[in-house]
């Protein structure tokens, strides 16, 4: 009863994020009620293993009174402080220390955000300010990537392609641009690791000849692409893109947004290709998704720059809730968590994970299975030598998120036909190897669904 109600208040008066309003009227809400671990439970009484850590954001997996605890203190003591003023709180300010001690190189300076988007949308703006203090104000233009995700603030769903963002938006801005995607799996030069670096090297090159070498302002990559359907790279690849960047003097700005704290294994993807970007966006496994917190680290080069430039002036950016206290505890906290042996368990469930997905390549819908450490994907497609999607008229997004959900899994599914997995780091194996199992069950329900058959034909 109490559901039957929550449902109808939420098709009355909630507004989803990313989603269709018609469509999710139509649906109805599902009601999540706990969490313990890596598993999630829904007001049906279902308990399903979260196989998406949420948004790709519960690194730490859920239910850990440490967590609670420094919230709490926190709270209790002094739920909130301004950053404005030249005030401030003991927590952002460890936070910032800890977190500078553990970036690579000279990324020593850290703003803290709400979450991912106002991260980008806050490097944007430094990036800005930089090329003003620089002296070169018209070095206004932005590269990205197809297929990339940076967000949904009116900045970063411009460097965002993913045309959803985009339609009946009036983005992207004429200053943002976009080069093709590595997407190894549907790359129309093959897969071969060396020709795909060459190209977007190539690609790259051409693109900030065609803006005008001294118009570039930034290059903005995800050490893996996750939205765009967790498209990895070649090894290589992102330590390449950086030398471009090095080469034409543009900032390099790494969005580890979900790369970030553990999820492909280390605590910033980036130091897997021992690269040092300009500037580096984070959020999510920042705080686990206890609290809203972002956060984008300039190098000490942006930072002195920025600082000269503006001298005595005050820098106009910044927000109510910038370096939150409470939601900076529960990032201590949760920093304490991964390193007191998260960081090692999701290492050996990654592995785990990795192999297991590996096994389902035998089934005859499974394209692709890429990944790194607890971040992964299956692709499916209906015909395997032509790599051809399930059609867009059976809706995969939904049609395989509820088979995988009445499987008692959670995972993302793209519109592609796309499985995404990020699961907790605190998955034990039982749960890695029943996420396989339970992702193999769904294959072969879909298989013998008559809308898939139709288009196996
Ligand atoms: C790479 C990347 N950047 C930025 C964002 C935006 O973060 P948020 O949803 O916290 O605003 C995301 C979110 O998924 C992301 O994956």
């Amino acid at each position: 009863m109490l559901t039957n109600s929550l449902v109808e208040l939420d098709r009355q008066h909630l507004v989803h994020p990313v989603s269709s309003f018609e469509g999710h009227e139509a649906r109805g809400v599902r009601v999540l009620t706990s969490a313990k671990g890596a598993r999630i439970r829904d007001a049906e009484g279902r308990e399903l293993i979260d196989g998406f850590a949420g948004l790709w954001c519960v690194n730490a997996g859920y239910g850990h009174e440490s967590v609670v605890e420094a919230a709490a203190k926190q709270m209790r003591e002094l739920p909130y402080a301004t950053g404005y003023f030249d005030l401030g709180a003991e927590a952002p300010i460890r936070l910032a220390a800890e977190l500078a001690d553990r970036a690579p190189g000279d990324l020593d300076h850290v703003y803290f955000t709400l979450g991912g988007s106002d991260a980008v949308d806050s490097a944007i703006r430094y990036i800005r300010y930089y090329w003003h203090a620089k002296g070169k104000p018209t070095r206004d233009q932005f590269i990205s990537i197809e297929q990339g995700y940076h967000g949904s603030t009116t900045m970063g769903a411009g460097l965002t392609a993913l045309p959803v963002f985009h339609e009946g938006f009036g983005v992207p801005y004429e200053w943002q641009h976009k080069i093709s995607s590595h997407y190894v799996y549907r790359n129309p030069l093959g897969d071969d690791p060396q020709a795909i670096i060459d190209a977007s090297v190539a690609e790259l090159r051409a693109k900030i000849v065609q803006l005008g070498e001294d118009r570039v302002a930034a290059f903005f990559a995800e050490p893996i692409q996750g939205s765009g359907g967790v498209l990895v790279p070649p090894k290589g690849w992102i330590k390449s893109m950086r030398g471009v960047c090095a080469e034409y003097g543009i900032l390099f700005v790494a969005d580890e947004v979900i790369t970030g704290f553990g999820r492909t294994g280390p605590i910033f993807a980036c130091t897997d290709e021992d690269i040092v970007p300009d500037l580096m966006t984070t959020a999510k496994g920042l705080t686990s998704g206890y609290a809203p917190m972002g956060a984008v680290f300039l190098s000490d080069k942006v930072y002195q720059t920025i600082a000269q430039g503006a001298g005595a002036k005050a820098i106009g950016h910044g927000f109510t809730y910038s370096a939150h206290p409470v939601s900076a505890a529960v990032a201590l906290a949760v920093l304490k968590l991964y390193e007191g042996g998260l960081f090692e368990r999701g290492l050996e469930a990654g592995k785990r994970l990795q192999s297991g997905l590996q096994t389902l390549r035998d089934h005859p819908l499974v394209g692709d299975v890429r990944g790194r450490g607890m971040l992964a994907a299956v692709e499916l497609v209906v015909d395997k030598d032509r790599k051809t999607p399930l059609p867009v008229s059976v809706q995969p997004a939904t049609r395989l998120f509820d088979r995988a959900w009445e499987q008692g899994l959670v995972v993302r599914s793209f519109a592609q036909g796309i499985f995404g997995y990020a699961p907790p780091l605190c998955c034990t194996d039982e749960e890695i190897d029943e996420i396989v199992a339970r992702t193999r069950k769904v294959l072969d329900l879909t298989l013998d669904d008559p809308e898939i058959i139709e288009a196996l034909r």
